[in-house]
């Protein structure tokens, strides 16, 4: 079977944009690939290295929500990265045979450092290890040699890299050890924040995974809407309605869908009694995910053994692999 790695930072309690733009892909991979999903609790320290008393249950929120949204420690191999030490030994191989200017003109990095910049004393600082960011991501992937990487359009370019850095070891050991893994991007539905721009946890626009119904469908109240209809009998323009119709789209089925725009359209329902339906379809949508969160969030104990029977599988794979790995050197 062919194999998959992805990986996401603990940013804690993840949102809609997670679930329908990455986790809910995972969920149809596990059943074709042999998956690897891990939390990044290192490239999390890359720039929180200061910031590390939530690390633990941020790593924990993190795979509550994936295994909520269906992520199957049966199908899939699901583990916290520093629990595999062996990634940390093939980062190093990889940073020796790595080009200075390979990672400084990684346009991700670019971005990265430039927010950076713009921060205040230490926190402005670019450290090594973030330098060593996509050489580490690389290690993420080669480890476990995977055929696939599926990612957003932000992270393409860290595969290209790490296709880079796979041939340049194959060719410099003159081996055909690695493959050149290809990005996969996720092509499912971009949902955007309650504000219109792109959801993201730190522009206070987001929806929770693990929102109750009250907070959700208060949330949904405040969903921008047509800016042009004033009144609720005015026509409106479904079109223009800069999220909660775009929401209908995702969670809504046809015949919803059919029935607010005409009735938009017409004049016959207005912006708020629209956002009301449409936060019990969220609800709705999401109660079973929510259930089954509540319950992870009950028993953690679970949680955390899935997180470490996952990491002895993968670190039983990463120990073979690296062996191969260190014969190849002709480490000692
Ligand atoms: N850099 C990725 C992100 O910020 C997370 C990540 C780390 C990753 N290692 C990876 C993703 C390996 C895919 C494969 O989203």
């Amino acid at each position: 079977m062919q194999r998959i790695v992805s990986g996401m930072r603990p940013t804690g309690k993840l949102h809609l944009g997670h679930y329908l733009g990455v986790i809910d892909n995972w969920v149809k991979l596990q059943d074709n690939f042999d998956c690897y999903f891990f939390v990044a609790d290192w490239h999390a320290l890359t720039t929180k290295y200061d910031k590390t008393e939530n690390l633990k249950q941020d790593i924990l929120d993190v795979t509550m929500d994936w295994l909520a949204c269906g992520v199957d420690p049966n199908k899939a191999t699901i583990y916290v990265q520093s629990q595999i030490p062996e990634i940390a030994e093939l980062h190093l191989y990889l940073s020796m045979i790595t080009p200075q200017n390979w990672v400084e003109r990684d346009p991700t990095l670019k971005d990265m450092a430039k927010i950076l910049k713009s921060k205040e004393g230490m926190a402005s600082q670019i450290n090594y290890g973030l330098m060593g960011y996509p050489v580490l991501m690389t290690a993420d992937i080669l480890m476990f040699n995977a055929n696939f990487v599926p990612v957003g359009i932000d992270q393409v370019a860290h595969v290209e890299l790490t296709r880079d850095i796979a041939r340049r070891f194959n060719n410099l050991y003159n081996c055909n050890f690695f493959n050149e893994p290809q990005p996969k991007l996720n092509n499912c539905s971009l949902i955007c924040g309650l504000d219109g721009n792109k959801m993201g946890k730190s522009f206070n626009n987001d929806i929770k995974i693990s929102d109750t119904d009250e907070v959700t469908s208060k949330k949904i109240m405040s969903a921008i809407t047509d800016r042009s209809r004033l009144r609720k009998d005015d026509p409106g323009h479904p079109n223009e309605c800069e999220v909660a119709f775009k929401y209908w789209n995702i969670f809504g089925d046809e015949k919803d869908i059919e029935k607010i725009k005409f009735e938009c359209e017409n004049g016959l329902r207005g912006c708020a009694d629209c956002k009301r339906q449409l936060g019990l379809k969220i609800n709705n949508h999401m109660a079973e995910i929510r259930e089954k969160r509540k319950y992870y969030e009950n028993n953690q104990e679970i949680v955390k053994q899935i997180l470490n029977d996952g990491a002895t599988k993968a670190r039983n794979e990463a120990k073979s692999i690296l062996k191969e790995i260190r014969s190849i050197i002709k480490m000692y």
